[in-house]
This record gives C-alpha cells, sequence and structure tokens, in this order.
C-alpha cells in the first residue's frame, strides 16, 4: 500500500524551471498537443509518432497515457513539456523494468528546436528516473540521421554503444539506429 501510493505520487510528477514544466498530460492538451506534433519533421525519425496527426488521435493517445499515471507501476510513462501554457512536446520512460532499466523518448515542437529545452528535459527526467524507478540503465535508440538528438543523448552523458543496422522501419524506410546508454 505504501509503495503504491510513492509510485503513483512519483508518476505524477511536477517539475518546473523558469523555461518550462513536466507535468502529467491531459486531456484538455489535445489540440497543443495534434498542432505542434503534427509535423513530418517531428515525426520522421521517430517509430511511434505518425505523421499527418489527426486531432482524434491526440484524443485517444492522451486518454490511454492519463490511464498510466493511476498504474502502480505502468510499463510506459510519458509526460507533457508545457512552455507559456502550451504543451509543446512530450518526455517519455518507456518499457520499465523497475529496478534495472528503461527507454527514453522525447519530442518537442519544431519552433523550440535549439534552444536547449530538450537537453535540460532530459537531465532532468533521466536524473529523476534512475531514482524514482531505482534504474541502472537508461537507453535511447536513435536513427542515424537524427543527429540533433544524438547530441542531446551525449550532453546527457550517454554513450554510444553501437550501431543497429536496419533496426527501424519507417514509411516503408529501413533505418539504422544508434545504441546510447546511461548507467548507474
Ligand atoms: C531531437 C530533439 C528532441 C532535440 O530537442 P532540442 O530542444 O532542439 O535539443 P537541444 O536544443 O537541447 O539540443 C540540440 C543539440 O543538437 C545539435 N544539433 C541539432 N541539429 C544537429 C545536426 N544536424 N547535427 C549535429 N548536431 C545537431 C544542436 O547544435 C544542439 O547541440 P548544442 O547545444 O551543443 O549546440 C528535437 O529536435 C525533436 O523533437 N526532434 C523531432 C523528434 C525526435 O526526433 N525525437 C527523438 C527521437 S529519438
Amino acid at each position: 500500500m505504501l509503495i503504491y501510493k510513492i509510485i503513483k505520487k512519483e508518476v505524477k510528477v511536477f517539475i518546473k524551471t523558469n523555461q518550462f514544466i513536466i507535468r502529467p498530460f491531459k486531456l484538455s492538451d489535445a489540440a497543443d498537443l495534434a498542432r505542434n506534433i503534427n509535423n513530418a519533421k517531428v515525426a520522421r525519425y521517430t517509430t511511434s509518432i505518425p505523421y499527418p496527426y489527426k486531432l482524434q488521435y491526440a484524443h485517444d493517445w492522451l486518454a490511454k497515457q492519463i490511464k498510466t499515471y493511476e498504474e502502480k507501476r505502468p510499463e510506459n510513462i510519458v509526460w507533457a513539456i508545457e512552455i507559456d501554457r502550451e504543451v509543446v512536446g512530450a518526455i517519455g520512460i518507456h518499457k520499465i523494468i523497475y529496478g534495472h532499466k528503461a527507454e527514453l523518448g522525447a519530442w518537442i515542437a519544431q519552433k523550440h528546436w535549439n534552444k536547449g529545452i530538450m537537453t535540460q528535459v532530459i537531465k532532468i527526467m533521466t536524473d529523476y528516473a534512475f531514482k524514482s524507478f531505482k534504474l541502472k540503465r537508461i537507453y535511447a535508440r536513435i536513427f542515424t540521421p537524427n543527429l540533433g538528438s544524438k547530441a542531446v543523448a551525449e550532453k546527457n552523458g550517454f554513450k554510444l554503444e553501437g550501431i543497429m543496422k536496419k533496426d527501424a522501419k519507417k514509411d516503408g524506410k529501413y533505418y539504422d539506429v544508434y545504441l546510447l546508454s546511461k548507467t548507474k
């Protein structure tokens, strides 16, 4: 019972900096989410973001995420990145094996690229996930053309472990994928 309460609190994280807020998603975030994620350049090197991205997809996806905040030990948790009262991105800890490892995933609206925001978000949330979920390893799988994403991971101490040949398939095209990790 006690553990359940702690994990609920951990999952319902709310972090505020002077530039952005990280918080649980709400159903009312659908319009912001759909508007900012519906960009071919956001979707192109991800396995899970479709393009075009319809508003109904945002409604369905949000309902699913919000359910996970009530779970004792969700396998995947995604939080909203909010700037100036608008949801402009997401940070996710996926495939969580509590006490062991998890995968990192993130995106932010193109209008906020290269301002150093995701570098800070990943710093905060990897530290948080290592502590809260007692992880030993957080890894990221990054399509090889996605050099910005690789730079963000490396700036946060992630080390390149290898290249997985043709590991990803997106829109009928196969991509080599960098595997990076940070361990404790
Ligand atoms: C990847 C992504 C999350 C980065 O977010 P961001 O807030 O722009 O990241 P930051 O500003 O903190 O850092 C970006 C870094 O990448 C570097 N970078 C950007 N494009 C680059 C390129 N083509 N080659 C090399 N480095 C590049 C920037 O110079 C910057 O590093 P610096 O601060 O040392 O100069 C964002 O571009 C995004 O959402 N992309 C679409 C979704 C996506 O691909 N997600 C990752 C899936 S694994």
